[in-house]
């Protein structure tokens, strides 16, 4: 298979860059900027790309790799920091501009480089850089020119290194797609071999090498990661497969229902369902304070999740859903720093198994979903929003009784109804309800009533990290909150939070 390396100098695009190469079929996969010349050397890569990063080339501290690497033959293609660092490797020089440049930029390239071939001569780019490349090391040519910057893009066609000031992967950059393309197909030889139906049928085969009569034990948690190993593993070995889904009674409204009905009718795999919201509400009882909480969740889980897994006595192999950026090592900073990888887990000392089986470790999220829908996963589940692992836990503030449980999951549910019902639910990437542990008074016919609040939150992001509260319209509110007052029982006002993140989180706890 052709791969590509993303070679991270420790820009926040790192992942993006990947993402896009693989949207032109291409496979490619990130190292840090500590991975050794003869590993990258070992790999076969049809193409090298610099990212970008945080730093000036002349600081001590900044990453830099061995010159060594622009002589190996493979084309590299240098974006922003990664396009300084092949001016600074081959003895161009780079200096620092009075004003950054930032944003939208008009770029003027030529169109004779293959890497601008079948673009226009000018089009906007997106910038964010202050240093700048001064003069061009020996042997490149300047192909691109902005207002401000005497470099936006060089080459040396003849070694096939290629290096642009600008952020192709970036959507702002209008032809930065059809920049990327053409240094995989044009300059590196790509033909696009990265295809999932390809995926599934090699990662079918492999894993069946792999399992081969022996047992696999998955821990479905109804997300989407999950879901699709699942899915995988059961066209790989049927009912090998078994399936351990821990329903701790703090999913959405019939959502343990859903995952069981469809596990159990579409595939082949032994499911066991562990209902214990009794259980979980007990070692609840009493705690109000949301670490305390997540941490009681979180215990309860994996002590019954491990329980049933001793349970088989035999076990073969443990698969994980896995996915690849939950495997990526950053280049930002030192090398020991890697990011968490939250979704492997801890396994205690006493249970032993043939090995473990990530079958999503190469694949970014928009991936799986793919491999999801290829699969025959319903869309409900391939295209959840995410949902935390302590589940409502952490949309109750206050104690968690079952009482409030049923609310909430009342309440939820008819938001995601007219969400659902209106189509309004594709504006948005999460929206979901929260009870906050307060009463309010409120008139009913002619009473008064004493009850309780639900609060609604829906938000607008690319990635979690920062999002806006969503502009829902008005009657589509009212819709949700007559509803909600007239038909979930003890709650008699609805509130819509309209805090975006930063200063607010998504989730309320
Ligand atoms: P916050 O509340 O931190 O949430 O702005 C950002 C995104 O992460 C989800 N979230 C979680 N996901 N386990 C998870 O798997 C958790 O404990 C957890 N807490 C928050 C949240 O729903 C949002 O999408």
């Amino acid at each position: 298979m052709e791969k590509i390396l993303v070679l991270d100098f420790g820009g926040q695009y790192n992942q993006l860059i990947a993402r896009r190469v693989r949207d032109n079929r291409v496979y490619a996969e990130i190292l840090p900027y500590t991975a050794s010349l003869d590993e990258i050397k070992s790999r076969g890569y049809k193409g090298i790309i610099f990212t970008g990063g945080p730093n000036s080339v002349y600081d001590e501290s900044s990453p830099h790799y061995a010159k060594e690497i622009l002589d190996l033959g493979i084309p590299v293609l240098g974006i922003c920091y990664g396009c300084q660092l092949i001016s600074w490797m081959r003895g161009g020089e780079v200096k620092t501009a009075p004003v950054s440049e930032y944003g939208k930029i008009d770029v003027t390239v030529k169109k004779s480089s293959p890497l601008f071939k079948g673009i226009p001569e000018k089009s906007v780019v997106w910038m964010s850089h202050t240093d700048y490349i001064s003069k061009v090391p020996e042997g490149f040519e300047i192909t691109g020119t902005t207002g401000d910057c005497p470099c936006a893009a060089m080459e040396n066609a003849g070694e096939r290194i290629y290096a642009v000031q600008f952020h192709p992967e970036v959507t702002h950059s209008q032809f930065g797609k059809e920049i990327l393309h053409n240094f995989l197909y044009e300059i590196c030889g790509c033909c696009g071999d990265w295809v999932m139906d390809d995926f599934i049928e090699k990662t079918v085969s492999s894993l069946r090498k792999k399992i081969g009569s022996k047992k696999v034990i998955l821990g479905l948690s109804g997300g989407v990661d999950s879901s699709v190993a699942a899915g995988l593993l059961s066209r790989a070995v049927g009912k090998q497969l078994t399936c351990v889904f821990v329903d701790q009674g703090l999913m959405r409204k019939d959502e343990g229902d859903f995952v069981e009905k469809t596990f159990t009718s579409l595939f082949d795999m032994n499911f066991v369902r562990v209902n214990c919201q009794q259980e979980f509400l007990s070692k609840l009882k009493g705690v109000t304070d949301p670490e305390q909480k997540r941490r009681v969740i979180g215990t309860e889980f994996y002590s019954v999740f491990w329980n049933e897994i001793r349970k088989e006595n035999d076990r073969g192999f443990f698969a994980q859903g896995t996915i690849y950026p939950d495997c990526i090592e950053s280049g930002k900073g030192d090398a020991d720093v890697i990011k968490t990888h939250h979704n492997r887990v801890k396994m205690p000392g006493d249970i032993k198994f043939e090995g473990i089986i990530e079958p999503l470790s190469e694949l970014f999220k928009d991936e799986v979903r793919a491999v999801g829908e290829k699969l025959g996963i319903p869309k409900e589940l391939v295209w959840r929003q995410p949902f935390p692992g302590p589940g409502l836990g952490v949309r109750i503030i206050g104690e968690i009784t079952a009482e409030k449980v049923k609310i909430l999951q009342d309440a939820d549910a008819i938001f995601r109804e007219e969400m659902v019902k209106t189509g309004y639910e594709k504006n948005l990437s999460q929206f979901f309800a929260v009870l906050p542990d307060v009463k309010t008074v409120g008139v009913m016919g002619d009473h008064r009533t004493y009850d309780h609040l639900i609060a609604l939150r829906a938000v607008t992001t690319d990635n979690f990290m920062t999002a806006d509260w969503a502009h829902i319209p008005y009657d589509l509110l009212a819709k949700v909150s007559n509803r909600i007052t007239n038909e979930v029982e003890h709650v008699n006002r609805v509130v819509y939070d309209i805090t975006s993140k930063p200063p607010g989180t998504v989730e309320w706890e």
